[in-house]
């Protein structure tokens, strides 16, 4: 690879093509449910039928009778095991099989295992239980909710912004809106299913599954097991869509755990898509009310937003996006509010850029509105709320290049011919809309380790514990290893999503090429430094070159002084055929428990809204053009333009289609994405990928992604922003505006679909 022969001290920010592609496109990634064991025993689930009450008898009599089967796990059958836990690792404290009483609809009740992945299904579904049922609240509107503020209930939320007096300024304001948004219930829908595989060897246990946090889970399964973390190994080396979804461990682990021990097989459970719904996290149905007060000049005074979450009875599961909305423009005062509605539904949990997702969506739309009611060009109307500093604590931005992307994506759209009146652009038979969003996503960093081992053949191997779960973090990796030792790509491996790798955080919240990059970045310099002091010892091939600048470039190390030594060269002074390194990475401000939490595999974050010197954020800019059919109201997403400024890209290759990902998923919760609820059984109906509706090819036409350049020295030794979550913050706001645009109907309830226009 690399003909053109780029040195290898340009890396970064080259569109190198994944480095595990190939495997990926001929099918040899083994993904965790594929990986071979021997004899292998097969789980199946079976699952409530009601969504609130408790169970008062599991009949599994027909299902122990077919053929095959070998074991059924049921309620009772935990004994021993402690219950799962809510919050960054756990995905909720419900612990089915632990107790009778039953959260959600489809909620484990017991697991069969079989001699084959047949008949395990066929006995599951002759599982029946009993129940004393109660009437569940579905959700929002339904009686039986219980509301609390989000603040001080939940480890994840972090509190109500708030600055000056809001009330007073919203009073006073000359030009205002107070509108009403809503998001609906959306689920993850990997295509890669949700799987677990537990194998025993002794008092070892290994894990396959497909995971965004290996060493959390192995601190966490241990800690239910009861066992010894040193005794728990996960591996997940890919993983085919995650998200946030395969982010928290589920009961499902340790349950599937305890029926391998059982059996005295291993056993492997791949979980349908349909019970998928009521067995993993999604993004809970959020509401907002948000009001908006402004001078005739357009200059914004007052802004309040408050949202409302649904979430399970037990958890307090919140995303809570006001952080960020409330600290987007120069808003003069600023309310929020977060609140809790506690129904009879299982724990949401992250799904990509989850705070800033639906919250973004509200904010946009009424920053669209309110820029109507001013009479003002939405663009203009943001460029004149530009902040200095951000509003609740005055802390200034590490770096804001929104003007930019706004500049940069409407010249490429072709804003400018953009009609201002509602209803003037057509095209035949087709209304066309244009509208604009902004982006913007928290850079954070964890703390992260790795080993880098480099031979005297010029080969490196890279270890560590992170995730690839589709964003490229494993060629980013290389590619870092590659620019430091001065070595080609394609003598570069990377192995990861294995805990017991060197371990890293979490692979979520936009963190894992800054975190993992940086602590590759270390071991690399721990080997080039014992490299570089054995090649200018008074033995090595570039003695006397003690004090010239020393560099590693196409398997050699050169001096600025014009010598320089082949690696080989050096490594026989040394006498040895390679080097290894270990080495740990803290971001700026890590707390002295940063490094030992990273190994009891707890996620410290640095950056965001969090840190005290500054306010770290990537931004972006959207543009989206729409056409309704006048006839049918048919809605089309011809063009997409976003621009993004995410301080140093490592791989525009991989980055854009980050991007790309996201905006894509933007139309997709703009116009198909809801799960809908029977709300007399608190059941989701639309269980599969042919009624839960996502965006194909067809719905996607021309998509442009624009890399603004930014430095900025603040985030992280890397320089890098997180930008997996970037994209699809906006995107829906900006398709919103372009329908308004259109037509004239402005729909504050997503998804927008044909029959809101038909009226
Ligand atoms: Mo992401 S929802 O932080 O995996």
């Amino acid at each position: 690879m690399n003909q053109a022969a780029p040195a290898p001290k340009e890396n970064m920010g080259n569109p190198v093509p994944r480095i595990d592609a190939r495997l990926k496109v001929t099918g040899q990634a083994g993904y965790s449910a594929d990986l071979p064991t021997a004899n292998m025993a097969y789980g199946a689930l079976a699952t409530s039928s009601i969504a609130k009450g408790s169970i008062t008898a599991v009949r599994l009599e027909r299902a122990r009778k077919v053929p095959g089967v070998l074991d059924i796990v049921s309620v009772g059958d935990m004994d021993g095991i402690d219950k799962p836990k809510f919050g960054n690792t756990g995905a909720s404290s419900i612990a089915p099989l632990h107790d009778k009483a039953i959260f959600h609809d489809g909620q484990i009740i017991a697991l069969v295992v079989a001699e084959t992945f047949e008949a395990a299904e066929e006995a599951a579904a002759l599982i029946r239980a009993d129940y004393a049922e109660e009437t569940p609240s579905a959700g929002f509107d339904s009686r039986g909710t219980e509301m609390e503020p989000a603040a001080g209930k939940s480890p994840l939320f972090k509190e109500d912004v708030k600055a000056g007096d809001f009330d007073a300024a919203y009073a006073a304001a000359a030009v205002k809106i107070d509108e009403k948004y809503s998001t609906p219930t959306q689920h993850h829908n990997p295509i890669e299913l949700f799987s677990t595989t537990a194998v025993w060897q002794g008092d070892q246990l290994t894990v396959y599954e497909p995971s965004q946090n290996v060493t959390g889970w192995k601190a966490e399964l241990a800690r239910q097991l009861k066992i010894d973390p040193a005794n728990v190994r996960i591996v997940s080396p890919y993983v085919g869509g995650a998200f946030g979804s395969k982010g928290p461990m589920t009961a499902r682990t340790a349950i599937v755990a305890v029926a391998a021990r059982r059996v005295g097989r291993p056993v492997r459970c791949v979980v349908s898509r349909i019970q998928a719904y009521g067995t993993q996290t999604y993004r809970a149905e959020t509401r907002h009310r948000i009001r908006i007060g402004a001078n005739q000049d357009g200059r914004i005074t007052a802004f309040a937003h408050e949202g409302w979450e649904v979430t399970s009875r037990p958890d307090p599961y919140v995303v809570g996006g006001t952080s960020a909305t409330g600290r987007m423009y120069d808003y003069g005062s600023v309310l929020t509010h977060v609140s809790l509605v506690h129904a009879d539904r299982n724990t949401p949990g992250y799904m990509r850029s989850p705070p800033e997702t639906p919250y973004v969506y509200a904010l946009e739309n009424a920053m669209d509105e309110m820029a109507v009611a001013l009479g003002m060009d939405p663009v203009e109307f943001r460029r004149v709320n530009e902040p200095q500093k951000e509003p609740i604590g005055g802390k200034p931005f590490s770096s804001r290049s929104l003007v930019k992307c706004y500049d940069q994506a409407a010249e490429a759209f072709g804003w400018s011919k953009r009609e201002a009146a509602v209803g003037s652009m057509r095209d035949g038979d087709w209304l066309v809309g244009m509208g604009c969003a902004t982006a913007i996503y928290p850079t954070a960093a964890a703390p992260c380790a790795a080993r880098v081992r480099l031979t005297t053949d010029g080969e490196v191997r890279v270890q560590c514990g992170s995730h690839e779960i589709g964003t490229g973090v494993r060629t980013v990796a290389a590619q870092m290893a590659a620019e430091r030792l001065g070595i080609e790509m394609d003598k570069v491996s990377v192995e990861m999503g294995d805990s017991a790798l060197p371990p890293a955080p979490v692979s979520g919240g936009s963190i894992s090429t800054a975190s993992v990059c940086s602590a590759v970045l270390k071991a690399c310099d721990a080997v080039r430094a014992k490299l570089f002091a054995a090649a200018v010892a008074e033995a090595g091939p570039l003695a006397g070159s003690g004090n010239a600048k020393l560099e590693m470039s196409q398997e050699k190390i050169v001096a600025d002084n014009g010598k320089s030594a082949k690696l080989s060269d050096v490594f026989k002074t040394m006498q040895i055929g390679a080097i290894e390194e270990y080495a740990e990475f803290a971001p700026k401000g890590s707390s002295p428990e940063a490094l030992k939490k990273l190994y009891a595999g707890q996620s410290e974050f640095h950056g965001g809204d969090q840190d005290k010197d500054s306010m770290k954020y990537a931004f972006g800019a959207e543009f989206v053009e729409v056409r309704i059919n006048s006839h049918t109201r048919e809605i089309r997403v011809p063009r997409i333009v976003g621009a993004f400024a995410a301080g140093r890209i490592m791989n525009t290759r991989t980055a854009r289609s980050q991007l790309m990902g996201g905006m894509i998923w933007g139309i997709g919760q703009a116009l198909h994405e809801a799960t809908e609820i029977d709300k007399r059984h608190a059941r989701y109906v639309n269980r599969d990928l042919q009624d839960y509706l996502v965006p194909v090819n067809a719905d996607v036409k021309q998509l442009e992604v624009i890399l603004v350049p930014e430095i900025d020295h603040e985030v992280n030794p890397a320089g890098v922003k997180g930008l997996g979550e970037l994209g699809n913050v906006g995107t829906a706001a900006a398709v919103a505006s372009a329908v308004y645009h259109a037509t004239g109907k402005r729909i504050r309830d997503l998804p927008i679909r044909i029959d809101h226009l038909i009226v």
